[in-house]
């Protein structure tokens, strides 16, 4: 099937590896032109490298709105005006409530919400104008199934569902679509941190806990790249252009909600 969307840009943050990565190379397979984004410019000019050559990449931190401001400058003088716009960034850190103060929270704001809720305002013109947009946010399994311990990450990705579904509706008739997409546990180096903290705490190997970690999902095994990417790549496409204000949950059944 033809996407329909060889040849747009598309910003993929926070995409040097995981499934920001996962999902540019999934839109890279259906030819739209790639812009990566990471904080760490060796690493990210290698990821660039590895997609291949015609891929742009601008460093910043989606945290700081200078930053915000010059990487969709960049991104638009590489190819064009931005038609799709994937957000992302590690998530905040595990912990009962009297674990994060103020900082932690505004800090959890500005990464995993109003980052989006910034780039979402500088592509929106130039969508707008073109009569076709696309914006998938990555979020978590946890938006809907909360866990203890996961207080900050549920409250600010909560946050963003709430924007991003009223802002949905808002440009649903202008040829924008806004999803979001929630990864269960995929086996991303965020995931490997897991495994090491876990082996740690528990005082089993890192492969134990990786093994005790895919058999809580249904389908007994971790998510890999090739779950996450295509999905991201379907909600970016023509065909999708009915599909809008949704939470798709990629995590082998481990969420255990009706809807
Ligand atoms: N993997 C899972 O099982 C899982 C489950 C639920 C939710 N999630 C969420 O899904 C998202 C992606 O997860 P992942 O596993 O792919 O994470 P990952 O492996 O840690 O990758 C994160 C990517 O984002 C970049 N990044 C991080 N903070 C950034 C910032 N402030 N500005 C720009 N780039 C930034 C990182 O590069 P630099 O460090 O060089 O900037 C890296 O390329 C995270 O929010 C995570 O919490 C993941």
């Amino acid at each position: 099937m033809d996407f329909g969307i060889s040849g747009k840009t598309a910003l993929v943050l926070g995409s040097s590896q995981g499934l920001g990565f996962d999902c540019a190379r999934a839109l890279h397979g259906e030819g739209a032109n790639i812009v990566l984004n990471s904080r760490t410019p060796d690493k990210l000019a290698m990821a660039a490298k590895n997609l291949g050559e015609t891929v742009g990449h601008v460093a910043g931190n989606v945290s700081n709105a200078e930053d915000r401001a010059r990487i969709f400058r960049e991104a638009r003088e590489f190819f064009g005006p931005v038609s799709i716009l994937v957000t992302n960034a590690s998530g905040p850190p595990p912990g009962p409530m009297e674990a994060h103060d103020h900082d932690a929270w505004l800090g959890a704001l500005e990464t995993n919400m109003l980052s989006a809720i910034g780039f979402v305002k500088l592509v929106l013109p130039d969508m707008v104008a073109g009569g076709f947009g696309r914006i998938v946010n990555i979020t978590s399994f946890s938006v809907r199934e909360p866990y203890p311990n996961m207080g900050l990450a549920t409250g600010v990705r909560a946050g963003l569902t709430g924007a991003m579904s009223a802002f949905a509706r808002e440009v649903a008739d202008t040829g924008v679509t806004v999803n979001n997409l929630l990864p269960g546990l995929m086996d991303t180096p965020a995931l490997q941190r897991v495994f090491a903290a876990r082996a740690k705490q528990f005082d089993i190997s890192e492969a134990e806990a990786q093994a005790r970690m895919a058999a809580s999902v249904p389908m007994q095994r971790l998510g890999e790249a090739v779950d996450f990417g295509p999905a991201c790549a379907f909600l970016c496409s023509r065909q999708a252009s009915y599909i809008t204000a949704q939470n798709i949950t990629v995590d082998g059944g481990l969420v255990g909600a009706l809807l």
